[in-house]
């Protein structure tokens, strides 16, 4: 349907600027030992939907009042807050076991656990010289607080493993540092080196932290709720990783004693077999818990439009707030 909310609009506003954007990360990937750009080079030409750098960029143009081009610093950040997106990606792969990323196979599978831990760590050592060369301390500062609150994520979604019983107060902490709180920077940085004063980067930072929460609730729901193919990951990973999300939360505070049971073999004694991930997306169904956190994404889409009321209207300010709606939407 052509009136879908998409991130199209913003995809043509920030076309410019990307190309550039992605020139830099071919660039900086290089490296006299060929397997580094040879794993990170198979994981960014699959691409990726580039969302992150793209909020960056326009919300740069917002704060520096040209919408026609972003200023310089902006394209070297964007490259920086890709490069930590994607050595996030390359670690998440390692510690999910996953096999499949953008429709493609996983470095993991393809080179093995090491190597895909390793050339995560130099994509991250990369973002730090991006960083570095915006000449703005201050970016430095946010970006290593949203590096250090990815991991912390990470590591708390780990110690809710099996615990289906886990808080949605919790859950919400999770995806807050996994995911919502690289977005929030990228917006927020991409405000600084606009110059956007105190407020404006408030504003940015807000954005992308409720888009990215609703980003990150709508991947939960998807791994239950996607078809075969449509995202371009292995669907049931969370599922066969025991790992904690709002739909087994949901699904667990509604379920029947028989029911929990279920939950409590297959999460927290982490014994699963064959038609578990059928069951389990049965019982999940049986109390709308997709639909359920489809209305938690929302609550968020709303929080990010309500944060960018703030800035001038324009159209690109139309294609972020367009881009938020795209994030409860999204079916890939
Ligand atoms: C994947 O992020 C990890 C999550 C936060 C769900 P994206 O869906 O933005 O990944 P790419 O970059 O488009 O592949
Ligand atoms: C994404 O987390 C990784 C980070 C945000 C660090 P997930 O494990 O939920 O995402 P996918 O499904 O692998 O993309
Ligand atoms: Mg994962
Ligand atoms: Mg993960």
């Amino acid at each position: 349907m052509a009136d879908e909310p998409s991130i199209n609009p913003l995809i043509e506003f920030t076309q410019h600027a990307m190309s550039e954007v992605n020139n830099i990360i071919l660039e900086r990937l290089q490296s006299d030992v060929p397997l580094i750009p040879e794993l990170a080079g198979h994981l960014i030409a699959a691409g990726g939907k580039r969302l992150r750098p793209m909020l960056c960029i326009a919300s740069s143009m917002v704060s520096s009042q040209n919408l026609k081009k972003a200023p310089e610093a902006a394209l070297y950040l964007s490259a920086s807050v890709e490069f930590i997106h994607n050595a996030t990606l390359l670690h998440d792969d390692v510690i999910d076991a996953s096999n499949q990323r953008r429709g493609k196979q996983t470095a993991n599978a393809l080179w093995g656990n090491e190597a895909s831990v390793l050339v995560g760590d130099f994509l991250f050592a990369r973002a730090f010289e991006l960083m570095v060369e915006t000449n703005d301390i201050w970016v430095l500062e946010k970006l290593s607080l949203a590096a250090a609150q990815i991991t912390e994520g990470e590591v708390k979604q780990m110690s809710m493993q099996g615990q289906p019983d886990s808080q949605k107060s919790d859950y919400f902490s999770v995806i807050k540092g996994k995911t919502g709180v690289l977005f929030a920077a990228a917006a927020q940085t991409g405000s600084k080196v606009g110059k956007g004063d105190n407020d404006l980067c408030e504003a940015f930072y807000n954005y992308g932290l409720a888009l990215g929460n609703a980003f990150q609730i709508m991947d939960d729901a998807l791994d239950y709720g996607a078809s075969d193919g449509q995202i371009g990951k292995d669907l049931g990973d969370d599922f066969s990783e025991m790992k904690v999300t709002l739909p087994i939360i949901l699904a667990w505070h509604d379920s029947t004693v028989e029911e929990q049971k279920f939950w409590e073999r297959t999460f927290r004694a982490g014994k699963q077999k064959e038609g578990d991930f059928q069951k389990a997306k049965e019982i999940i169904a049986k109390y709308s818990c997709i639909e359920r956190s489809l209305d938690y994404a929302k609550v968020e889409v709303e929080k990010a439009i309500k944060s960018i009321s703030v800035i001038p209207n324009s159209s690109l300010k139309d294609a972020l707030v367009e881009a938020a709606k795209f994030a409860c939407l999204r079916d890939k």
